[in-house]
């Protein structure tokens, strides 16, 4: 059994992101349609599963486990995972991906539970425009979570901004500016296609990571930032600022080469490329061998041969990928 996990492509996988449920208070017009229907219980990795899961991915040289969803913090019992995961050793980053609606009561004991980082989903900062983009109205709620967050000593907390034409892209500079006013970092995000969403028109609503980051110059001095991560983003510093702004581009910017990671879905599909269909049941796998890591271990290594050298987004025809971001783990 290798200590590290890498593909053929000889890329080393060191991060997972768990996606803990596909259940969400919020409906963004981009991730979900407005009926959507939830996976049953049982089919949903149980919180001891994923655990374990975790437990494999840590033996098998991965450092950084982000769990996601879904809205994961509306999981019932969410904590006792985080509270899990954090105690493992090896885990070097065990980070989070959240709407922020509940972190006014969560923000510390997540911090207390080990969690680095937080990435808070955030388009609009108008309240009109919140319920139209995440049709709830909760944006005090989110706000004061992301208080809560800085109250609670999380660092380099980002927000994550996906920006739709017409609906939230004249709104850039002023979440830069809320970012700046913060002390946080912001990430700009170009629309994926994936799931049918029915409410709008894709290509019509693109607007492209290049054009955000003109507009943003016309009010602040942005610096490339020397440092890579294995990641998608692109950063950027704010001169004279601490705030670093990234731009993920699915569209113009191929970032599968020096791709990193894997993803578990809500049933325990791995999914070896955001992009792709190609996928391992681990469910089964772990349902089968109940208190043999080995099994599991085995499969996940056997599955890094079929991960794909790239996504094949295509962004003309309808999505190739139906899969919904709640359920791939945004
Ligand atoms: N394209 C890009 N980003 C998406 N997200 C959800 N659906 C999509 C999509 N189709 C993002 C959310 C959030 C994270 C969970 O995933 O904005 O930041
Ligand atoms: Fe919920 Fe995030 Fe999807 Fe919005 S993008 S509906 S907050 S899972």
């Amino acid at each position: 059994m290798p200590s590290q996990l890498i593909d053929k492509f000889n890329r080393k996988i060191t991060y997972v992101r768990l996606s803990v449920t596909d259940r969400c208070d919020f409906r963004c017009v981009y991730c979900m349609g407005d009926k959507m229907t939830f996976l049953p219980r049982v089919q949903l990795l149980t919180l001891e599963e994923l655990e374990w899961l975790g437990c494999a991915f840590i033996e098998l040289g991965v450092t950084k486990i982000r769990i996601t969803g879904g809205e994961p913090l509306i999981r019932t019992n969410i904590l006792r995972l985080f509270q899990g995961l954090g105690k493992l050793k090896g885990l070097k980053e065990l980070v989070l991906t959240t709407n922020a609606s509940q972190l006014v009561k969560m923000a510390q004991p997540l911090k207390e539970a080990g969690v680095k980082r937080i990435n808070i989903s955030l388009d609009t900062l108008k309240a009109a425009r919140f319920q139209k983009m995440t049709r709830t109205d909760k944006l005090e709620k989110v706000l004061r979570g992301i208080d809560a967050a800085i109250q609670a000593g999380f660092k380099r907390i980002k927000i994550n901004a996906v920006v739709l034409k017409n609906r939230n892209h004249d709104e850039v500079i002023d979440l830069v500016r809320f970012a700046v006013d913060k002390g946080i970092d912001i990430s700009f995000i170009e629309e994926m296609p994936l799931g049918e969403i029915g409410e709008h028109d894709r290509a019509e609503a693109f607007y492209a990571s290049t054009q955000i980051r003109q507009d943003i110059e016309t009010s602040f001095t942005l610096l490339p930032s020397l440092e890579t991560t294995a990641g998608p983003s692109r950063y950027y510093k704010v001169i004279g600022t601490e705030t670093r702004v990234g731009f993920i581009s699915p569209h113009s910017h191929n970032f599968c080469d020096s791709c990193n990671r894997v993803r578990v879905t809500t049933d325990g599909l791995m999914l070896l490329c955001l992009g792709q269909e190609h996928s391992v049941d681990l469910r089964r796998i772990i349902r089968a061998n109940p208190g043999n890591l080995i099994p599991l271990k085995q499969a996940i290594v056997n599955a890094m041969a079929f991960k794909p050298k790239s996504h094949e987004f295509d962004f003309d025809e309808q999505p190739k990928i139906l899969r919904y971001m709640n359920v791939t783990g945004g």
